[in-house]
């Protein structure tokens, strides 16, 4: 193992909790979803047996609807998080887990998740029907976005600004700020403990995230709430929605199930995805579905559909990564938010900072694409700052300096599994130069 490797598996195991890894100690003590997904990517690498319990834990917290919680209370109380345990009580909504947990849902990347572990130890994976297992629930998970989430347009739409795992996005800015509502007990803010104010959400943003978390609690997590304030449709959730079905469809035919409904499914929601292309941006951008109104901001989600092999928009997409708004190369991994834009703020979350589990999306998508030294470029990039900086949560752009918490597990995850693809195509060219000079 490499310094960075030997630095990560340590982040790795200390954040290990017996059947699952918290995203980080004291800022976030329980089990995320989508988190959990990104961290076993790289748990496969230390101990495929891991990282395929990391995936069945997340996925035994399975509502009777399909739906995966966007976050597991294991221990059943808030350890010091809030909304925590105390605040969902999901012990009294029918269908709930077993397991306490919140009631909204994160990015399906699952899917790709699985696939990857097993590849990792695909002969243990057979020993102990880790695929079987994990695709039932992965199609009832996919089952749930369509029918509960599904909207005309074929896209799945989330209920909160934390579904799309980038809570303080200039996305829902308007829709925030028209909402009259706001929570009306105190708003607890232990974040503030672990990461500074500016590099935060707002209180402001916390009084409309707690009110909608609250009536969609109350409303029994059941998404019928016809008038609720916050719907809409995000280019990054859908985007890796269609490529975790392209996943199930090599899954299913690794089980001996039929691939071809999971293609057809990649197929349908990567052309509904096009009802979020902005030509005026150049960019895939959210939908509010009560208004119907696109929302024009260049953010990271927009990029993510260079990840789906069909899509109309590669070169388009290419284009705006290497330009002034995100500018590969010249700055920290890939910034959350255009770099030109009034909203942009270097510091705050997802208004700017650059952060580790985008960045391996997009290496991934420019490794398919075969642009493999900017992949390989964006993956040093990744690696150097995540080991400079003892693993930090995410990085101002300009000055590589590391914001939000450290010792975070999907920093520690994703550079160690860049780590070693570097490593294997760095072998593979010294063989290949052997053979050559015989
Ligand atoms: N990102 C949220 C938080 O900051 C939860 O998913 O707690």
């Amino acid at each position: 193992m490499n310094p960075l490797e030997s630095a990560a598996a340590a982040v790795l195991i200390g954040n290990w909790r017996g059947s699952y890894t918290v995203p980080a100690g004291g800022l976030y003590p329980h089990q995320w979803s989508w988190d959990s997904a990104f961290i076993a990517i790289g748990l496969r690498h230390l101990s495929p047996r891991r990282a395929q319990q990391e995936l069945d834990t997340i996925l035994s917290a399975q509502w009777a609807d399909g739906r995966l919680p966007q976050i597991v209370f294991h221990s059943g109380r808030d350890d010091g998080y809030s909304p925590g345990a105390s605040f969902w009580q999901s012990s009294s909504i029918p269908g709930s887990s077993a397991v306490q947990s919140a009631g909204l849902i994160q990015p399906p990347n699952h899917a790709l998740a699985v696939l990857l572990v097993h590849e990792a130890d695909a002969v243990a994976s057979e020993r102990r029907r880790f695929l079987e297992r994990a695709y039932l629930r992965l199609v009832r998970w996919h089952e749930y976005l369509r029918t509960r989430r599904g909207g005309d347009e074929g896209l799945a739409r989330i209920v909160h600004p934390w579904e799309s795992g980038m809570d303080n996005s200039p996305y829902w800015d308007a829709c925030l700020a028209g909402m009259t509502q706001t929570y009306d007990n105190d708003i607890p803010r232990p974040d503030l403990m672990h990461a500074s104010p500016e590099q935060r959400p707002s209180n402001h943003e916390y009084g409309k995230y707690l009110y909608l978390a609250a009536r969609y609690r109350d409303h029994g997590c059941d998404d019928a709430d016809a008038d609720f304030p916050f719907q809409f449709e995000d280019p990054a959730f859908n985007a890796l929605w269609a490529r975790s079905e392209l996943a199930l469809a090599t899954i299913a035919e690794l089980i001996g199930a039929d691939p071809e409904p999971h293609r057809s499914e990649a197929r349908r929601i990567s052309t509904a995805l096009e009802a979020l292309w902005s030509e005026d941006l150049g960019c895939y951008v959210a939908r509010n579905t009560l208004t119907g109104g696109l929302e024009e901001f260049r953010t990271v989600s927009g990029l993510v559909p260079l990840l789906l092999p069909s899509s109309p928009h590669t070169g388009d997409l290419l284009d705006l990564l290497r330009g002034p708004h995100f500018r590969l190369g010249q700055v920290a991994m890939v910034p959350s938010h255009d770099l030109t834009a009034a909203t942009f703020d270097s510091a705050r979350y997802w208004r700017g900072p650059s952060w580790f589990n985008i960045a391996w999306l997009i290496a991934e998508a420019l490794f398919e694409r075969g642009f493999t030294e900017e992949a390989e470029r964006l993956s040093r990039n990744m690696d150097e700052g995540a080991l400079a900086h003892d693993f930090p949560e995410y990085l101002d752009p300009y000055s590589f300096a590391p914001r939000g918490t450290r010792k975070f597990s999907w920093t520690a995850a994703l550079s160690l599994d860049l780590s070693k693809r570097l490593e294997a195509s760095r072998s593979a060219r010294v063989a290949e130069e052997a053979e050559v000079a015989r």
